[in-house]
């Protein structure tokens, strides 16, 4: 399948053969494209943008439920290590880089929705954003609703809302954070990206 067959497929929900999820799972998959879809209308994006970002709602947990060890052998060397629940996103991003995508902003939204980077395009900082207020979510369903609500309009704000939230998580359960996650701190914060060799 072409690249742009691939993306128009997963904007609707019709997964590569490589996927890897069972119902629930797709159900989330489902409701992070709905509301990116639904971004990318109020935001008058192109059409061929709002499928883009339609297909990163989709594709970004399509390998969430394969076992860790599998897509250790996908994934660059610099992110082998992540933990087994995150390595996901970077196997995912590289089964679409040889099914032929190309498109680096993409790649990068997958690859790091659940790490955060600091040149995330637009999509990317939606992805990270969707990904954590979408309503399926149990946490803290008031505040979600409200961050939802801002959205996209405050789209800046809530980034910053969202991140501030998941590196206090972090911190609070005393795990390691990952310079890229620093960095995009950092970028949303207004500093200069500097990026991780
Ligand atoms: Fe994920
Ligand atoms: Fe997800």
């Amino acid at each position: 399948m072409q690249p742009a067959a691939l993306l128009e497929a997963a904007a609707e929900g019709r997964l590569p053969a490589w996927s890897h999820v069972g119902d629930d799972r797709f159900a989330h998959m489902q409701r992070v494209s709905v509301l990116l879809g639904a971004w990318a209308v109020a935001l008058d994006l192109p059409a061929a943008e709002r499928i883009r970002w339609q297909a990163a709602g989709y594709l970004h947990d399509a390998l969430r439920e394969a076992p860790p060890d599998e897509l250790r052998g996908l994934v660059p060397e610099s992110l082998k290590t992540l933990t087994g629940k995150l390595l996901h996103g970077p196997a995912a991003a590289a089964r679409l880089r040889a099914d032929g995508v190309e498109d680096e902003g993409f790649l990068r939204a997958i690859a790091y929705h659940t790490i955060g980077h600091p040149e995330f395009d637009e999509l990317g900082r939606s992805l990270f954003i969707a990904d954590y207020i979408e309503p399926g979510r149990r946490y803290d369903p008031a505040g979600l609703a409200t961050l939802r609500a801002r959205m996209p309009s405050a789209r800046n704000e809530v980034l910053r809302d969202v991140l501030r939230a998941r590196l206090a998580r972090m911190l609070r359960e005393g795990r390691p954070i990952r310079a890229e996650t620093v960095a995009f701190w950092n970028v949303v914060n207004g500093v200069p990206a500097r990026v991780p060799a």
